[in-house]
């Protein structure tokens, strides 16, 4: 790479943005990593400073907060403010209950992060790179329940749906400005995912991954990284990855 590219990541903290921030750094770029957990953002920095050499740049926002996004972008220092990538991906799955039964406070949190958050984070960003008129790379989480609805996943479910039609109209609205827009939709990845979603019961979330070898965030880091890579007149639109042992969103083989 002769620039270095610049990518900013939305949860960086753990899983999915983590591994994708140490797949960025290795190939080279300079990075943004984001998320709430400023202590672990920190340990991340010093980590990819030392294994990879790479060039960081911390920023501590939630992203249900626009103002504090819209600062966040702000307050960038200058060689770090031309962002070529980003990946949206903060979000979380919160409760698993029939739609009668779920938790408001969990539907909140779901749709003001997975839906709202990656909007306001997309809206800032994006005008930058159209200020700058050099093209530029979305890249958003998406999942397998962005198409297909399990039983209890119905909010869930509907903000990938979101995510799904979001990550279509950026690709028709951008298409102007040379921004590409790619949509990662993975099925079950052994993260932080599921004890979020079952708000810390460890003992339920390692249920969800018996008898079946699961993604890592390196798996889906690896596709991410592989888009971002392709040439400039290149959009790879989606990837669906699954573990093998899972067919969709309602087919998995448990041994
Ligand atoms: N794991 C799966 O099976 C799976 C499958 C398909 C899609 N996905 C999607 O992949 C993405 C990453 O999930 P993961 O599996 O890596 O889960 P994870 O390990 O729980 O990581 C989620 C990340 O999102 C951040 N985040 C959550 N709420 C936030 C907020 N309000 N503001 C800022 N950052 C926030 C967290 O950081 P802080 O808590 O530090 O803020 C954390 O870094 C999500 O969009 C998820 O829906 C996951």
């Amino acid at each position: 790479m002769t620039t270095k590219k610049v990518v900013l990541i939305t949860g960086a903290t753990s899983g999915i943005g983590e591994a994708t921030a140490r797949a960025f750094a290795e190939e080279g770029y300079k990075l943004i990593i984001t998320g709430r957990r400023s202590e672990r953002l920190a340990a991340l920095k010093s980590s990819l400073q030392e294994q990879f050499g790479a060039e960081v740049y911390l920023a501590s926002f939630d992203v249900r907060d626009k103002a504090m996004c819209d600062a966040a972008l702000e307050a960038l220092p200058e060689d770090f403010a031309d962002i070529d990538i980003l990946v949206n991906n903060a979000g979380l799955a919160a409760g698993l209950e029939h739609i009668n039964e779920g938790e408001v406070s969990d539907w909140n949190a779901m749709i003001d992060t997975n839906v709202k958050g990656l909007l306001y984070i997309t809206r800032a960003v994006s005008n930058r790179m159209i200020a700058r008129g050099k093209g530029g790379h979305i890249i958003n989480l998406g999942s397998t329940a962005g198409t297909q609805v399990y039983e209890n996943g119905n909010v869930y479910c509907a903000t990938k749906h979101a995510v799904h039609a979001l990550s279509h109209g950026m690709r028709i609205d951008l298409l102007r400005h040379r921004i590409r827009v790619t949509e990662i939709r993975p099925g079950m990845v052994e993260t932080e995912f599921s004890v979020v979603r079952f708000h810390g019961d460890k003992e339920r979330a390692d249920g969800v991954y018996r008898g079946l070898k699961p993604l890592t965030g390196d798996d889906v880091a690896e596709a991410i990284v592989w888009a971002a890579m392709q040439p400039d007149h290149v959009n790879i639109s989606e990837i669906v990855l699954t573990p093998t042992a899972q067919a969709d969103s309602y087919y998995k083989f448990v041994e």
